[in-house]
């Protein structure tokens, strides 16, 4: 396995491996690597001759007052993972060589898919997100990169992007990783105090609730999953909690294609986001 800081150097990497026939799958993180990114991993291995982990904490996805200073970062442990799960190139660049001096583009994906959700309420972290993505996909020019369903809004602009792009790299969904009681495996778990951490599972459970409901037919509206988030978690002050469809991204009320049931949570000083896909275009709704 290969540390590589340099941009120049990875495409010099990347371009041989291409050459020689072989595909790459890239899997691009902000570190303090887990078991939902050791789940990427795993797929982008199964899927692809070459993999390469990128691992930058990127500052213009965060917003004021959010935890971009205070991004949890191990790059010790995160080499020994990495080395562990068969990882052929860890691409870790500096922050001056990705934002060159006098950086002045910006990627912006518009429309309903950045209206709601997050996007409300964290104005340009899909800028952030979407500007540093397509770098890496310039830089590295992978056939295939991996993507949590955790942060369902984040897939849908990048999918959006490298269509609109035309980008040769096919965006690649993973399941949630979850912990035994369902929380969803996340970096800022590690903000919960141990009481936060044994009431945060119930965002989950709400999100699954209103899910099942719906799949029995019923008409669920936000009211009943910020009821029922709010009363097993009364710290809790929700950003926004609601059914949206699944591939616009808007709020939905009638449902007639797939949803998602997504909802971002504050519990003390983490933010926690989840969602869980109701497929309704198959004969037995499928929940995931
Ligand atoms: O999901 C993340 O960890 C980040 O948003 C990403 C995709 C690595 C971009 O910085």
């Amino acid at each position: 396995m290969k540390v590589i800081k340099e941009p120049a150097e990875v495409r010099k990497t990347v371009n041989r491996v291409r050459n020689s026939g072989r595909s790459i799958g890239v899997v691009p993180t902000m570190g303090a690597l887990h078991k939902a990114h050791r789940s990427l991993m795993s797929r982008a291995r199964a899927e692809n001759d070459f993999l390469i982990v990128t691992i930058f904490v990127n500052p213009t996805q965060f917003g004021p007052g959010e935890d971009y200073s205070s991004y949890p970062h191990n790059f010790k442990e995160d080499k020994e993972i990495c080395s562990r799960d068969n990882v052929d190139v860890i691409f870790v660049p500096d922050k001056d060589d990705i934002y060159l001096q006098g950086h002045a583009t910006t990627v912006n994906v518009t429309g309903g898919l950045t209206d709601y959700m997050c996007a409300k309420y964290r104005p340009g972290h899909y800028s952030g997100v979407a500007t540093i993505v397509a770098k890496l996909l310039n830089i590295i020019k992978p056939h295939r990169a991996y993507f949590g369903q955790k942060d369902y809004q984040q897939f849908r602009v990048i999918e959006r992007m490298t269509v609109d792009l035309n980008m040769n790299t096919e965006i690649v969904m993973c399941p949630i990783v979850r912990e035994q009681d369902g929380l969803a495996v996340s970096s800022r778990n590690r903000y919960l105090t141990k009481a936060q951490r044994r009431s945060a599972p119930y965002i989950y459970k709400g999100l699954k609730e209103a899910a099942l409901r719906i799949k029995a037919g019923e008409a669920v509206e936000s009211k009943y999953i910020y009821e029922f988030i709010m009363d097993k978690i009364p710290e809790a002050k929700i950003d926004y909690a609601g059914v949206f469809d699944a591939k616009k991204l808007t709020p939905v009320s009638n449902i007639k294609n797939d949803v998602v049931i997504a909802a971002a949570v504050w519990v003390g000083k983490a933010r926690l986001i989840d969602n869980v896909v109701v497929k309704t275009g198959e004969k037995q709704w499928r929940v995931s």
